[in-house]
């Protein structure tokens, strides 16, 4: 038996760039693992099933730690139990993390030998999302979001995150985002690394990177879900040095100064099911 743990994850930089022929959009996309951890546990089976604790997980064979079990060695089955504490369709990577903790689990269960290249690379056919839940730590990811690079940061920042009762459509939101773009003539610019957000990271300034926090998808977000705008001003208003929809949503991230600060943020926030702080960067999916 094999327990994988796995961390969330937030957007600090989400540059969407056109619309690819695939479907896709291409992206800059600086990821940051945050300590609120999936756990994923492998044990022997004659078929894939998945069994979660979470009622709104999928478990059939779209589940993507299924899908990562098949993707892995085709015809094997294996018993994965997911337990979960990162939001279900929270735009947090979920989903992802799940995959890459199953891609973890199985290779060792199974005694594949599998490179973490190589379980990189298997991860990305799965989901944009997945490569970076493999690696963890602060990154930046091109392409879909798949192709890494890490990121110099210094130190640790400190996080609150409001969690939203229901989730938002990942299609449906980058659908949105380019809806508003088409109706406003904003053409999708070709995006690259903000460059006051890497000197952030680095410095470990925590007040220059809230100011330097984007999402383009944020706006799309909010126009699917109107109740976000209130829930960042009240953080805003609460004294965040930086506030933004996570990823797709509908989770909102606030930065705080430290950890009783981000304490106090969550105690105070009103808007949403529930606040809960956690700290960046922890490395991604690992044996536990
Ligand atoms: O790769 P993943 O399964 O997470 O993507 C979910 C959906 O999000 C895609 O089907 C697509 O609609 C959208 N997406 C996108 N551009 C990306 C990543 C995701 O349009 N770079």
């Amino acid at each position: 038996m094999i327990t994988v743990r796995v961390p969330a994850k937030v957007n600090l930089q989400l540059s969407v760039g056109p619309l690819r022929d695939d479907g896709f959009h291409d992206l800059v996309n600086v990821f940051h693992a945050v300590s609120l951890f999936d756990e994923v546990t492998a044990s022997e089976s004659d078929r894939v099933e998945v069994v979660c604790d979470h009622a709104d997980v999928p478990l059939g064979d779209d589940n993507l730690a299924a899908r990562a079990a098949h993707a892995l060695a085709p015809g094997r089955g294996v018993r994965l139990e997911i337990s979960k504490n990162i939001p279900v369709a929270g735009g947090m990577a979920g989903g992802s993390a799940d995959a890459a903790a199953a891609l973890v689990a199985c290779n060792a269960l199974w005694n594949l030998g599998r490179t973490p290249g190589e379980l990189m690379e298997i991860g990305g056919t799965l989901g944009s999302d997945v490569p970076f839940a493999l690696l963890g730590g602060t990154a930046v990811g091109t392409g879909r979001g798949e192709h890494l690079t890490p990121v110099d940061t210094s130190g640790t920042f400190h996080w609150v995150f409001a969690l939203a009762d229901g989730g938002l459509s990942t299609p449906q939101v980058y659908g949105e985002c380019d809806r508003i773009r088409e109706a406003t003539g904003e053409a999708a610019v070709w995006p690259s690394l903000s460059e006051p957000l890497a000197k952030a990271l680095a410095d470990g300034n925590a007040p220059a990177l809230g100011g330097a926090l984007v999402n383009d998808l944020q706006p799309a977000a909010i126009m699917l879900r109107r109740s976000l705008h209130r829930t960042l001003e009240e953080g805003r208003e609460l004294g965040a040095l930086g506030a933004l929809v996570s990823g797709s949503g509908p989770t909102c991230a606030f930065l705080a100064a430290d950890e009783t600060h981000a304490r106090e943020i969550a105690v105070a926030l009103t808007g949403c099911r529930e606040a809960v702080i956690a700290h960046g960067p922890v490395p991604g999916a690992v044996i536990v």
